[in-house]
Protein backbone atom coordinates (compact mmCIF):
# COMPACT_ATOMS: atom_id res chain seq x y z
CA UNK A 1 0.00 0.00 0.00
CA UNK A 2 1.11 3.21 -1.09
CA UNK A 3 0.89 6.40 0.79
CA UNK A 4 0.15 10.48 0.07
CA UNK A 5 -0.81 13.33 1.95
CA UNK A 6 -1.77 16.45 0.46
CA UNK A 7 -3.25 20.38 2.43
CA UNK A 8 -6.59 21.89 0.86
CA UNK A 9 -6.01 25.86 1.78
CA UNK A 10 -8.49 28.21 -0.47
CA UNK A 11 -5.63 30.46 0.00
CA UNK A 12 -3.68 28.49 -1.80
CA UNK A 13 -5.51 30.15 -5.26
CA UNK A 14 -4.09 29.56 -8.83
CA UNK A 15 -7.61 30.96 -10.82
CA UNK A 16 -10.99 31.02 -11.53
CA UNK A 17 -12.46 28.03 -12.75
CA UNK A 18 -12.64 28.83 -16.49
CA UNK A 19 -16.23 27.50 -17.68
CA UNK A 20 -14.43 27.71 -21.77
CA UNK A 21 -11.74 24.88 -20.16
CA UNK A 22 -14.89 21.95 -20.63
CA UNK A 23 -15.05 23.02 -24.66
CA UNK A 24 -15.19 20.16 -27.46
CA UNK A 25 -15.25 19.76 -30.79
CA UNK A 26 -17.12 19.18 -33.87
CA UNK A 27 -15.36 18.40 -37.09
CA UNK A 28 -16.57 17.09 -40.22
CA UNK A 29 -14.65 13.80 -39.60
CA UNK A 30 -16.06 10.30 -40.16
CA UNK A 31 -19.38 9.90 -38.32
CA UNK A 32 -19.21 13.40 -36.13
CA UNK A 33 -21.61 14.98 -37.79
CA UNK A 34 -23.38 12.73 -40.20
CA UNK A 35 -24.89 9.72 -38.04
CA UNK A 36 -23.75 11.56 -34.50
CA UNK A 37 -24.99 14.87 -33.73
CA UNK A 38 -27.36 14.65 -36.92
CA UNK A 39 -29.35 12.03 -38.22
CA UNK A 40 -32.34 13.12 -39.60
CA UNK A 41 -34.72 10.05 -39.64
CA UNK A 42 -33.35 8.73 -36.31
CA UNK A 43 -36.16 7.72 -34.00
CA UNK A 44 -34.92 10.27 -31.96
CA UNK A 45 -34.32 12.98 -34.28
CA UNK A 46 -36.25 16.12 -33.90
CA UNK A 47 -37.74 18.30 -36.23
CA UNK A 48 -34.19 20.06 -37.48
CA UNK A 49 -32.72 16.12 -38.06
CA UNK A 50 -30.67 16.75 -34.52
CA UNK A 51 -30.17 13.39 -32.81
CA UNK A 52 -32.20 13.89 -29.60
CA UNK A 53 -30.08 10.97 -27.24
CA UNK A 54 -27.05 12.77 -28.26
CA UNK A 55 -28.05 16.19 -27.20
CA UNK A 56 -28.98 15.06 -23.94
CA UNK A 57 -25.76 13.16 -23.64
CA UNK A 58 -23.70 16.31 -24.52
CA UNK A 59 -25.97 18.01 -22.42
CA UNK A 60 -25.24 15.38 -19.44
CA UNK A 61 -21.19 16.06 -20.16
CA UNK A 62 -21.21 19.32 -19.70
CA UNK A 63 -19.63 20.63 -22.52
CA UNK A 64 -19.38 24.35 -22.62
CA UNK A 65 -18.14 25.15 -26.33
CA UNK A 66 -17.79 23.46 -29.64
CA UNK A 67 -14.84 24.27 -32.17
CA UNK A 68 -16.32 23.71 -35.83
CA UNK A 69 -15.70 23.09 -38.78
CA UNK A 70 -12.42 21.25 -38.15
CA UNK A 71 -9.63 20.44 -37.90
CA UNK A 72 -7.85 19.32 -40.28
CA UNK A 73 -11.11 19.87 -42.78
CA UNK A 74 -11.28 23.43 -42.40
CA UNK A 75 -8.06 23.90 -44.39
CA UNK A 76 -9.83 22.93 -47.48
CA UNK A 77 -13.45 24.46 -46.71
CA UNK A 78 -15.72 26.71 -48.45
CA UNK A 79 -18.21 27.67 -45.66
CA UNK A 80 -20.79 29.07 -48.55
CA UNK A 81 -21.25 25.27 -49.52
CA UNK A 82 -23.27 24.60 -46.28
CA UNK A 83 -25.52 27.47 -46.16
CA UNK A 84 -28.98 28.01 -47.92
CA UNK A 85 -31.47 24.96 -49.60
CA UNK A 86 -29.52 22.05 -49.28
CA UNK A 87 -31.19 20.90 -53.20
CA UNK A 88 -28.42 24.14 -54.04
CA UNK A 89 -25.47 22.51 -51.67
CA UNK A 90 -22.73 21.43 -53.71
CA UNK A 91 -21.22 17.80 -52.65
CA UNK A 92 -17.45 18.14 -52.63
CA UNK A 93 -14.17 16.29 -51.69
CA UNK A 94 -12.70 16.40 -48.64
CA UNK A 95 -9.15 16.25 -49.00
CA UNK A 96 -8.17 16.11 -45.31
CA UNK A 97 -10.08 12.71 -44.71
CA UNK A 98 -10.53 11.25 -48.06
CA UNK A 99 -14.39 11.73 -48.00
CA UNK A 100 -17.20 13.22 -49.39
CA UNK A 101 -18.58 15.88 -47.93
CA UNK A 102 -22.74 16.48 -48.84
CA UNK A 103 -22.36 19.45 -47.04
CA UNK A 104 -26.03 18.63 -45.81
CA UNK A 105 -25.10 20.00 -42.71
CA UNK A 106 -23.11 23.16 -42.32
CA UNK A 107 -23.03 26.51 -40.44
CA UNK A 108 -26.32 27.37 -39.49
CA UNK A 109 -27.47 24.11 -38.43
CA UNK A 110 -24.35 24.15 -36.04
CA UNK A 111 -24.93 27.20 -34.56
CA UNK A 112 -29.19 26.16 -34.25
CA UNK A 113 -27.47 22.72 -32.67
CA UNK A 114 -25.17 24.81 -30.56
CA UNK A 115 -28.13 26.45 -29.08
CA UNK A 116 -30.21 23.27 -28.17
CA UNK A 117 -27.30 21.76 -26.45
CA UNK A 118 -26.72 24.51 -24.59
CA UNK A 119 -23.00 25.43 -25.48
CA UNK A 120 -20.99 28.32 -27.37
CA UNK A 121 -20.13 28.21 -30.90
CA UNK A 122 -16.31 28.69 -31.41
CA UNK A 123 -15.56 29.36 -35.64
CA UNK A 124 -12.32 28.09 -37.25
CA UNK A 125 -11.23 29.86 -40.37
CA UNK A 126 -9.69 28.17 -43.60
CA UNK A 127 -5.95 30.14 -43.51
CA UNK A 128 -5.22 26.74 -46.08
CA UNK A 129 -6.72 27.44 -48.79
CA UNK A 130 -8.09 30.87 -47.97
CA UNK A 131 -7.27 33.98 -46.90
CA UNK A 132 -8.45 37.12 -45.39
CA UNK A 133 -11.12 37.92 -47.25
CA UNK A 134 -12.99 34.85 -47.19
CA UNK A 135 -12.81 35.05 -43.32
CA UNK A 136 -14.34 38.53 -43.18
CA UNK A 137 -16.76 37.31 -45.12
CA UNK A 138 -17.87 34.44 -42.66
CA UNK A 139 -17.55 36.91 -39.84
CA UNK A 140 -19.93 39.40 -41.57
CA UNK A 141 -22.46 36.13 -42.55
CA UNK A 142 -22.15 35.18 -38.77
CA UNK A 143 -21.97 38.60 -36.61
CA UNK A 144 -23.20 41.38 -38.42
CA UNK A 145 -26.53 41.87 -37.64
CA UNK A 146 -28.35 42.66 -41.21
CA UNK A 147 -28.20 45.40 -43.84
CA UNK A 148 -25.29 43.88 -45.71
CA UNK A 149 -25.23 41.62 -47.91
CA UNK A 150 -23.82 38.37 -46.42
CA UNK A 151 -25.62 39.43 -43.56
CA UNK A 152 -28.95 39.65 -45.24
CA UNK A 153 -28.43 36.09 -46.78
CA UNK A 154 -28.30 34.88 -43.25
CA UNK A 155 -31.72 36.47 -42.71
CA UNK A 156 -33.10 35.43 -45.81
CA UNK A 157 -31.42 31.43 -44.71
CA UNK A 158 -33.94 31.65 -42.01
CA UNK A 159 -31.61 32.97 -38.94
CA UNK A 160 -32.75 36.37 -38.13
CA UNK A 161 -30.67 36.85 -35.02
CA UNK A 162 -26.46 36.84 -35.70
CA UNK A 163 -24.94 33.95 -34.71
CA UNK A 164 -22.82 36.34 -32.51
CA UNK A 165 -19.69 34.03 -32.45
CA UNK A 166 -17.13 35.59 -30.08
CA UNK A 167 -14.16 33.18 -30.13
CA UNK A 168 -12.61 32.62 -33.52
CA UNK A 169 -9.17 29.96 -34.32
CA UNK A 170 -7.26 31.23 -37.16
CA UNK A 171 -6.56 28.29 -39.45
CA UNK A 172 -5.64 25.02 -37.69
CA UNK A 173 -2.34 23.10 -37.23
CA UNK A 174 -0.42 25.01 -39.80
CA UNK A 175 2.85 23.86 -38.90
CA UNK A 176 1.60 20.48 -39.86
CA UNK A 177 2.87 19.16 -43.20
CA UNK A 178 -0.10 17.23 -43.53
CA UNK A 179 -2.62 19.97 -43.47
CA UNK A 180 -3.76 21.22 -47.06
CA UNK A 181 -2.20 24.97 -47.33
CA UNK A 182 0.77 24.06 -44.94
CA UNK A 183 3.38 27.24 -44.28
CA UNK A 184 6.71 28.12 -42.42
CA UNK A 185 5.73 30.09 -38.88
CA UNK A 186 6.46 33.58 -40.74
CA UNK A 187 4.23 33.06 -43.60
CA UNK A 188 1.45 32.01 -41.29
CA UNK A 189 2.43 34.73 -38.66
CA UNK A 190 1.74 37.03 -41.24
CA UNK A 191 -1.07 35.87 -42.76
CA UNK A 192 -3.19 35.19 -39.09
CA UNK A 193 -1.72 39.19 -38.62
CA UNK A 194 -3.44 40.50 -41.13
CA UNK A 195 -6.40 37.95 -40.84
CA UNK A 196 -7.06 39.17 -37.31
CA UNK A 197 -6.35 42.62 -38.18
CA UNK A 198 -9.16 43.14 -40.56
CA UNK A 199 -11.48 40.85 -38.32
CA UNK A 200 -10.75 43.45 -35.57
CA UNK A 201 -12.04 46.31 -38.23
CA UNK A 202 -15.59 44.35 -37.97
CA UNK A 203 -15.33 43.81 -34.25
CA UNK A 204 -12.64 44.63 -32.16
CA UNK A 205 -13.90 42.58 -29.10
CA UNK A 206 -13.10 39.24 -30.72
CA UNK A 207 -11.50 36.64 -28.71
CA UNK A 208 -8.73 35.30 -31.34
CA UNK A 209 -6.88 31.90 -31.74
CA UNK A 210 -3.39 32.05 -33.11
CA UNK A 211 -2.19 28.36 -34.08
CA UNK A 212 0.22 26.86 -32.27
CA UNK A 213 1.89 23.68 -32.45
CA UNK A 214 -0.05 20.74 -33.53
CA UNK A 215 1.83 18.82 -30.97
CA UNK A 216 5.15 19.53 -28.32
CA UNK A 217 7.01 16.66 -30.50
CA UNK A 218 7.01 18.77 -33.89
CA UNK A 219 10.58 19.31 -35.19
CA UNK A 220 9.58 23.49 -34.89
CA UNK A 221 7.66 23.58 -31.59
CA UNK A 222 9.24 26.61 -29.65
CA UNK A 223 10.67 28.04 -32.59
CA UNK A 224 6.90 28.08 -34.38
CA UNK A 225 5.42 29.51 -31.48
CA UNK A 226 7.80 32.21 -31.38
CA UNK A 227 8.05 33.52 -34.51
CA UNK A 228 4.04 33.52 -34.85
CA UNK A 229 3.84 35.47 -32.09
CA UNK A 230 6.55 37.53 -32.94
CA UNK A 231 3.94 38.64 -36.12
CA UNK A 232 0.45 38.51 -34.34
CA UNK A 233 0.78 39.10 -30.34
CA UNK A 234 -0.82 42.89 -29.96
CA UNK A 235 -3.46 40.70 -32.66
CA UNK A 236 -4.49 37.94 -30.69
CA UNK A 237 -5.99 36.77 -27.65
CA UNK A 238 -4.48 32.78 -27.60
CA UNK A 239 -1.82 30.74 -28.85
CA UNK A 240 -3.37 27.05 -29.49
CA UNK A 241 -1.87 23.96 -28.05
CA UNK A 242 -2.81 20.54 -29.19
CA UNK A 243 -1.38 16.97 -27.65
CA UNK A 244 -2.86 13.16 -28.47
CA UNK A 245 -1.76 10.40 -25.90
CA UNK A 246 -1.86 6.98 -26.39
CA UNK A 247 -0.91 3.47 -24.65
CA UNK A 248 2.88 2.22 -26.47
CA UNK A 249 4.07 -0.72 -26.55
CA UNK A 250 2.15 -2.35 -23.52
CA UNK A 251 4.03 0.73 -21.52
CA UNK A 252 0.99 1.13 -19.10
CA UNK A 253 2.95 2.94 -16.47
CA UNK A 254 4.36 6.01 -18.90
CA UNK A 255 0.92 6.29 -20.44
CA UNK A 256 -0.76 6.94 -16.78
CA UNK A 257 1.65 9.31 -16.51
CA UNK A 258 0.76 11.43 -19.63
CA UNK A 259 -0.07 14.38 -17.99
CA UNK A 260 3.60 15.22 -16.84
CA UNK A 261 4.20 15.31 -20.80
CA UNK A 262 1.09 18.08 -20.69
CA UNK A 263 2.17 19.89 -17.60
CA UNK A 264 5.56 20.37 -19.33
CA UNK A 265 3.72 21.44 -22.62
CA UNK A 266 2.15 24.12 -20.91
CA UNK A 267 5.04 25.48 -19.05
CA UNK A 268 6.95 25.82 -21.93
CA UNK A 269 4.23 27.35 -24.16
CA UNK A 270 3.70 30.02 -21.53
CA UNK A 271 7.57 30.40 -21.00
CA UNK A 272 8.01 30.83 -24.83
CA UNK A 273 5.08 33.65 -25.51
CA UNK A 274 5.92 35.20 -22.17
CA UNK A 275 9.42 35.63 -23.96
CA UNK A 276 8.06 36.93 -26.51
CA UNK A 277 5.84 39.25 -24.76
CA UNK A 278 9.08 40.50 -22.93
CA UNK A 279 11.14 41.29 -26.02
CA UNK A 280 7.99 43.31 -27.29
CA UNK A 281 7.93 45.16 -23.66
CA UNK A 282 4.49 44.36 -23.83
CA UNK A 283 2.68 43.49 -20.73
CA UNK A 284 -0.12 42.01 -22.65
CA UNK A 285 -0.21 38.29 -21.42
CA UNK A 286 -1.11 36.19 -24.63
CA UNK A 287 -3.62 32.72 -22.80
CA UNK A 288 -3.49 29.18 -24.07
CA UNK A 289 -6.72 27.85 -25.89
CA UNK A 290 -5.70 23.91 -25.34
CA UNK A 291 -8.56 23.24 -28.35
CA UNK A 292 -7.39 19.57 -28.89
CA UNK A 293 -6.64 17.30 -26.37
CA UNK A 294 -7.47 13.52 -25.72
CA UNK A 295 -6.33 9.99 -25.93
CA UNK A 296 -5.80 9.01 -29.10
CA UNK A 297 -4.95 6.00 -30.69
CA UNK A 298 -3.39 7.82 -33.42
CA UNK A 299 -0.51 4.91 -34.37
CA UNK A 300 -3.47 2.97 -35.52
CA UNK A 301 -4.82 5.59 -37.69
CA UNK A 302 -1.39 6.25 -38.95
CA UNK A 303 -1.03 2.61 -39.93
CA UNK A 304 -4.34 2.16 -41.63
CA UNK A 305 -5.31 2.21 -45.17
CA UNK A 306 -6.84 5.72 -46.01
CA UNK A 307 -10.22 5.22 -47.61
CA UNK A 308 -9.96 3.98 -51.26
CA UNK A 309 -12.56 5.64 -52.92
CA UNK A 310 -14.22 8.72 -51.38
CA UNK A 311 -17.27 7.40 -48.86
CA UNK A 312 -19.73 9.94 -47.06
CA UNK A 313 -19.29 9.87 -43.29
CA UNK A 314 -17.24 6.83 -43.13
CA UNK A 315 -16.56 5.01 -39.51
CA UNK A 316 -12.83 6.98 -38.87
CA UNK A 317 -10.82 7.32 -35.73
CA UNK A 318 -13.84 5.08 -33.86
CA UNK A 319 -11.24 4.83 -30.23
CA UNK A 320 -13.32 2.60 -27.65
CA UNK A 321 -11.98 3.64 -24.52
CA UNK A 322 -11.18 1.24 -21.75
CA UNK A 323 -10.59 2.17 -18.23
CA UNK A 324 -6.79 2.82 -18.28
CA UNK A 325 -7.67 5.42 -20.43
CA UNK A 326 -10.16 7.32 -18.67
CA UNK A 327 -7.89 7.57 -15.91
CA UNK A 328 -5.45 8.89 -18.20
CA UNK A 329 -7.97 11.17 -19.79
CA UNK A 330 -8.17 12.57 -15.95
CA UNK A 331 -5.00 13.32 -15.30
CA UNK A 332 -4.91 15.50 -18.40
CA UNK A 333 -7.75 17.37 -17.11
CA UNK A 334 -6.56 17.92 -13.67
CA UNK A 335 -3.18 19.25 -15.81
CA UNK A 336 -5.54 21.63 -17.74
CA UNK A 337 -7.33 23.12 -14.34
CA UNK A 338 -3.91 23.16 -12.48
CA UNK A 339 -2.63 25.93 -15.32
CA UNK A 340 -5.88 27.80 -15.48
CA UNK A 341 -4.02 30.82 -14.72
CA UNK A 342 -3.09 30.29 -18.20
CA UNK A 343 -5.42 27.81 -20.22
CA UNK A 344 -8.21 29.67 -19.82
CA UNK A 345 -10.25 27.38 -23.04
CA UNK A 346 -10.01 23.94 -23.69
CA UNK A 347 -11.40 21.65 -26.13
CA UNK A 348 -11.70 17.63 -25.66
CA UNK A 349 -11.49 16.33 -29.60
CA UNK A 350 -14.04 14.95 -30.35
CA UNK A 351 -17.55 15.08 -29.12
CA UNK A 352 -18.90 12.04 -30.90
CA UNK A 353 -17.98 8.77 -32.41
CA UNK A 354 -14.43 10.08 -33.78
CA UNK A 355 -12.24 9.97 -30.68
CA UNK A 356 -14.82 10.72 -28.25
CA UNK A 357 -16.84 10.45 -25.36
CA UNK A 358 -19.87 9.73 -26.86
CA UNK A 359 -20.58 6.62 -29.05
CA UNK A 360 -23.61 6.14 -31.36
CA UNK A 361 -24.77 3.47 -34.36
CA UNK A 362 -26.52 4.98 -37.32
CA UNK A 363 -30.12 4.25 -36.65
CA UNK A 364 -29.59 2.76 -33.27
CA UNK A 365 -28.35 3.60 -30.08
CA UNK A 366 -26.01 6.17 -27.99
CA UNK A 367 -23.85 5.26 -25.16
CA UNK A 368 -21.15 6.93 -22.83
CA UNK A 369 -17.44 6.07 -23.39
CA UNK A 370 -15.32 5.54 -20.16
CA UNK A 371 -13.66 8.67 -20.77
CA UNK A 372 -17.10 10.44 -20.72
CA UNK A 373 -17.18 9.83 -16.51
CA UNK A 374 -14.36 11.78 -15.78
CA UNK A 375 -15.60 14.76 -18.42
CA UNK A 376 -18.56 15.33 -16.97
CA UNK A 377 -17.87 15.16 -13.36
CA UNK A 378 -14.90 17.46 -13.46
CA UNK A 379 -17.26 19.97 -15.70
CA UNK A 380 -20.12 19.83 -12.94
CA UNK A 381 -18.24 19.66 -9.86
CA UNK A 382 -15.47 21.90 -10.69
CA UNK A 383 -16.74 25.54 -9.28
CA UNK A 384 -15.01 28.94 -8.34
CA UNK A 385 -11.40 28.83 -7.48
CA UNK A 386 -8.62 26.11 -8.51
CA UNK A 387 -6.60 25.64 -5.82
CA UNK A 388 -3.31 24.30 -5.66
CA UNK A 389 -2.22 21.20 -4.30
CA UNK A 390 1.09 19.88 -3.61
CA UNK A 391 0.78 16.08 -2.76
CA UNK A 392 3.66 14.50 -1.09
CA UNK A 393 3.35 11.45 -3.10
CA UNK A 394 5.79 8.38 -3.81
CA UNK A 395 7.07 8.53 -7.05
CA UNK A 396 8.05 5.90 -9.77
CA UNK A 397 10.41 5.28 -12.53
CA UNK A 398 8.78 5.52 -16.07
CA UNK A 399 10.02 5.01 -19.62
CA UNK A 400 8.80 7.74 -21.28
CA UNK A 401 8.41 10.43 -19.04
CA UNK A 402 10.77 9.92 -15.98
CA UNK A 403 10.36 9.54 -12.28
CA UNK A 404 6.43 10.78 -11.94
CA UNK A 405 4.52 10.85 -8.43
CA UNK A 406 1.71 8.11 -7.88
CA UNK A 407 -0.74 10.44 -6.85
CA UNK A 408 -1.62 13.55 -9.32
CA UNK A 409 -4.34 15.90 -7.78
CA UNK A 410 -6.50 19.22 -7.88
CA UNK A 411 -8.46 20.81 -6.12
CA UNK A 412 -11.56 23.44 -6.59
CA UNK A 413 -13.38 25.54 -4.17
CA UNK A 414 -16.37 27.59 -4.21
CA UNK A 415 -16.36 30.44 -1.25
CA UNK A 416 -20.34 31.17 -2.58
CA UNK A 417 -21.50 27.28 -2.17
CA UNK A 418 -18.72 26.37 0.56
CA UNK A 419 -18.02 23.41 -1.76
CA UNK A 420 -14.68 22.32 -2.34
CA UNK A 421 -13.91 19.22 -5.11
CA UNK A 422 -10.43 17.15 -5.01
CA UNK A 423 -9.75 15.25 -8.40
CA UNK A 424 -7.37 12.74 -8.03
CA UNK A 425 -5.70 10.14 -10.52
CA UNK A 426 -3.99 6.96 -8.59
CA UNK A 427 -1.04 6.60 -11.31
CA UNK A 428 0.37 3.53 -10.08
CA UNK A 429 -0.55 0.42 -12.05
CA UNK A 430 -0.45 -2.31 -9.53
CA UNK A 431 -0.58 -0.63 -5.56
CA UNK A 432 -3.60 1.03 -3.98
CA UNK A 433 -2.72 4.17 -2.46
CA UNK A 434 -3.77 6.00 1.04
CA UNK A 435 -4.36 9.83 0.95
CA UNK A 436 -4.69 11.56 4.07
CA UNK A 437 -5.90 15.26 3.59
CA UNK A 438 -5.44 17.99 5.92
CA UNK A 439 -8.73 20.44 5.63
CA UNK A 440 -8.34 22.71 8.38
CA UNK A 441 -8.21 25.39 6.62
CA UNK A 442 -11.44 24.84 5.20
CA UNK A 443 -13.36 24.89 8.18
CA UNK A 444 -15.61 22.74 9.78
CA UNK A 445 -16.35 20.24 6.14
CA UNK A 446 -18.70 17.35 5.85
CA UNK A 447 -18.32 15.06 2.77
CA UNK A 448 -20.63 14.76 0.29
CA UNK A 449 -19.48 12.31 -1.87
CA UNK A 450 -16.46 10.00 -2.87
CA UNK A 451 -16.88 8.09 -6.25
CA UNK A 452 -13.81 5.83 -7.70
CA UNK A 453 -13.64 4.82 -11.30
CA UNK A 454 -12.08 1.63 -11.25
CA UNK A 455 -12.24 -2.14 -11.70
CA UNK A 456 -10.08 -5.34 -11.67
CA UNK A 457 -9.52 -4.88 -15.68
CA UNK A 458 -7.83 -1.97 -16.77
CA UNK A 459 -8.56 -2.52 -19.86
CA UNK A 460 -12.39 -3.25 -19.65
CA UNK A 461 -14.93 -0.68 -22.09
CA UNK A 462 -18.19 0.27 -22.22
CA UNK A 463 -20.20 -0.96 -24.88
CA UNK A 464 -23.63 -0.61 -26.65
CA UNK A 465 -24.09 -3.46 -24.64
CA UNK A 466 -23.06 -3.15 -21.85
CA UNK A 467 -22.68 0.92 -21.55
CA UNK A 468 -22.05 0.61 -17.91
CA UNK A 469 -19.26 -1.54 -17.43
CA UNK A 470 -17.00 1.29 -16.13
CA UNK A 471 -18.57 4.17 -14.31
CA UNK A 472 -18.22 5.86 -11.26
CA UNK A 473 -19.15 3.90 -8.17
CA UNK A 474 -19.30 5.82 -4.48
CA UNK A 475 -15.85 5.05 -2.66
CA UNK A 476 -16.93 3.66 0.47
CA UNK A 477 -13.61 3.76 2.06
CA UNK A 478 -13.76 7.81 3.23
CA UNK A 479 -13.40 8.79 6.44
CA UNK A 480 -13.47 12.21 7.81
CA UNK A 481 -12.34 13.42 11.46
CA UNK A 482 -11.17 16.28 12.90
CA UNK A 483 -10.23 18.28 9.59
CA UNK A 484 -8.55 14.99 8.31
CA UNK A 485 -9.88 13.04 5.18
CA UNK A 486 -8.55 9.65 4.83
CA UNK A 487 -9.50 7.62 1.72
CA UNK A 488 -8.11 5.03 -0.33
CA UNK A 489 -7.66 5.06 -3.86
CA UNK A 490 -7.29 1.61 -5.86
CA UNK A 491 -4.80 1.28 -8.49
CA UNK A 492 -5.61 2.85 -12.25
CA UNK A 493 -7.90 5.10 -9.97
CA UNK A 494 -9.97 8.47 -11.14
CA UNK A 495 -11.37 9.75 -7.82
CA UNK A 496 -13.55 12.61 -6.70
CA UNK A 497 -14.27 13.64 -3.52
CA UNK A 498 -16.78 16.69 -2.86
CA UNK A 499 -16.77 17.95 0.75
CA UNK A 500 -19.72 20.76 2.00
CA UNK A 501 -19.07 23.65 4.40
CA UNK A 502 -20.86 21.96 7.52
O1 LIG B 1 -8.96 15.64 -34.05
C1 LIG B 1 -8.49 14.96 -35.18
C2 LIG B 1 -7.46 15.76 -35.95
O2 LIG B 1 -6.31 15.90 -35.17
C3 LIG B 1 -7.82 17.18 -36.31
O3 LIG B 1 -8.55 17.28 -37.48
C4 LIG B 1 -6.48 17.83 -36.48
O4 LIG B 1 -6.49 19.20 -36.19
C5 LIG B 1 -5.57 17.04 -35.57
O5 LIG B 1 -4.40 16.64 -36.18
Amino acid sequence: MLSAHLTLDPAFRVAPVHRRTFGTFVEHLGRCVYTGIYEPGHPTADEEGFRGDVLELTRELGATTARYPGGNFVSGYRWEDGVGPRSERPRRLDLAWHSTETNEFGLDEFVAWTRKAELEPMMAVNLGTRGVAEALDLLEYCNIESGTHLSDLRVAHGSKRPHDIRMWCLGNEMDGPWQIGHMGAREYGRLAAGTARAMRMIDPALELVACGSSGSGMPTFGAWESTVLEETYDLVDFISCHAYYEEHDGDLASFLASAADMDHFIDAVVATADSVGARLRSKKKINISFDEWNVWYLSRFQNAEPPRDWPVAPPLLEDHYHLADAVTFGGLLISLLRHSDRVTSACLAQLVNVIAPIMTEPGGRAWRQTTFHPFAQASRHAAGQVLRVEPASPTHETARFGEVAALDAVATHDEESGATTLFAVNRSTDRPLTLTADLRALGPVRLAGATVLSGPDPYARNTADAPDTVVPRTNTEARLDAGTLEITLPAVSWNVIRLLRA
